[in-house]
């Protein structure tokens, strides 16, 4: 492609599942003119690139990031893998987009903090479920419109399958489902009660089923959050659903109580169910099944050509918002500090029996992601 003025650059570092959505959508996107492609695969860097059309690939982070070429940075590497490549995009002082969580320990997300801070970064994190139009619309009805009332609580579940749990734990061994996808949900909960500061943490876990395939993880973990203005939030997580069940993302379930209303999110996929002889196979692992729940693919799905759901439309947002200067309600590097710390001081409870304290540190006070509301 040749550069056009006032068009991006993007470079997309991670070029895996999510990458591969990333850079998709990168070239689809009317004002991107120049997409470069990176990896520290060779020929995961070099396949994608082909598949895309992609102007370049190469294994080495440092050199694309810092090219002239290159406006804005995308980060899909693996949960355990986002600082290094991250403080390479940050030095930079670009614009960056990296998926969730924003790092494992509170040490690395400060260090990323101080980072984008020194540099003036804009730095967002994915946490791609802010843009399923069920969870937007609910936060608009609990913040803008004031539907419920005041919040005083409520719950959330998620849950993957042993195969999906498995897959993340190969990438990522210390990526519990408390830090990789209750942690979507501890963004929720921040995004629709932004004055709210998370305090304290009890949880309890167990289960054997992970431990007796090698990863030193539980198998359900169930906590309360205590937030400063005194509301609670009850949470459960689990990567131990049979491999077989129907779902190639997570099962949830989402409630937010209010002094005048109430919010019940239903999104364990049962509305949309496929029965084939013939084998359905579009799951995050290498699966096949006869009973498939469509839409259950947490970051979104393709057909046609083109992609539906959060992770398409939180890429086009942030590539509309660095092209045309569109609204962005993606994740503050700040606001997820504050999920990381939550979802620390989960495990922690679970893991030692006790309360523990959250170090919210810098909080969602300070940066908000919509700061107009
Ligand atoms: N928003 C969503 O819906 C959603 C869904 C699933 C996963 N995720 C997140 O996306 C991230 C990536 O997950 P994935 O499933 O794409 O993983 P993946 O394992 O499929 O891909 C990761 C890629 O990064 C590459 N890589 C590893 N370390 C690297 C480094 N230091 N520099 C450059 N490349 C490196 C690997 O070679 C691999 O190709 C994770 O943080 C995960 O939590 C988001």
């Amino acid at each position: 492609m040749e550069r056009l003025a006032g068009r991006l650059g993007v470079a997309v570092i991670g070029a895996g599942k999510i990458g591969r959505h990333r850079a998709r959508l990168s070239a689809a996107h009317a004002g991107v003119d120049h997409l470069a492609i990176a990896d520290v695969n060779a020929s995961a860097a070099e396949t994608l690139a082909a598949e895309v059309g992609a102007d370049t690939w190469t294994t080495k982070v440092d050199e694309v990031v810092a090219s002239s070429d290159v406006d804005v940075i995308i980060v899909s590497t693996p949960e355990r893998a986002h600082t290094e490549p991250l403080l390479a995009a940050l030095a930079t002082g670009k614009p960056t987009l990296v998926e969730k969580p924003l790092t494992l320990t509170l040490e690395d997300a400060d260090m990323v903090l101080a980072e984008a801070a020194e540099r003036g970064v804009d730095l967002r994190v994915g946490y791609s479920m802010r843009y399923a139009q069920r969870y937007a619309v609910a936060r608009d009805q609990i913040v803008n419109h004031r539907s419920i009332g005041d919040v005083i609580g409520g719950t959330a579940r998620c849950y993957d399958t042993l195969a999906i749990g498995e897959a993340i734990l190969a990438r990522s061994p210390t990526a519990t489902p408390v830090k990789d996808i209750l942690t979507y949900f501890v963004d929720l909960i921040g995004w629709c009660c932004p004055d709210a500061r998370p305090v304290e943490a009890v949880a309890r876990s167990g289960g054997s089923i992970l431990r007796s395939k090698g990863h030193d993880v539980d198998d359900v973990t169930f906590a309360l959050v205590a937030y400063d203005d005194g509301t609670v939030f009850n949470l459960a997580t689990s990567y131990s659903l049979p491999s077989g069940y129907p779902i190639s993302g997570m099962a949830a379930r989402f409630e937010v109580l209010g002094t005048s209303g109430v919010l019940l999110i239903d999104e364990d996929h049962g509305d949309q169910v496929l029965y084939s002889d013939a084998g359905y196979s579009n799951a995050y692992v290498d699966q096949q099944w006869n009973l498939a729940y469509l839409g259950s693919r947490t970051s979104g799905e393709w057909a046609g050509g083109t992609m539906f759901g959060r992770v398409a439309d939180e890429t086009r947002a942030w590539l509309d918002h660095h092209t045309m200067g569109g609204p962005l309600h993606i994740t503050t590097a700040a606001e997820a500090r504050t999920t990381l710390a939550v979802t620390l001081a989960i495990d922690e409870a679970a893991a030692t029996g006790r309360p523990v304290e959250i170090c919210a540190g810098r909080s969602q006070h300070g940066e908000r992601s919509t700061p107009d509301d």
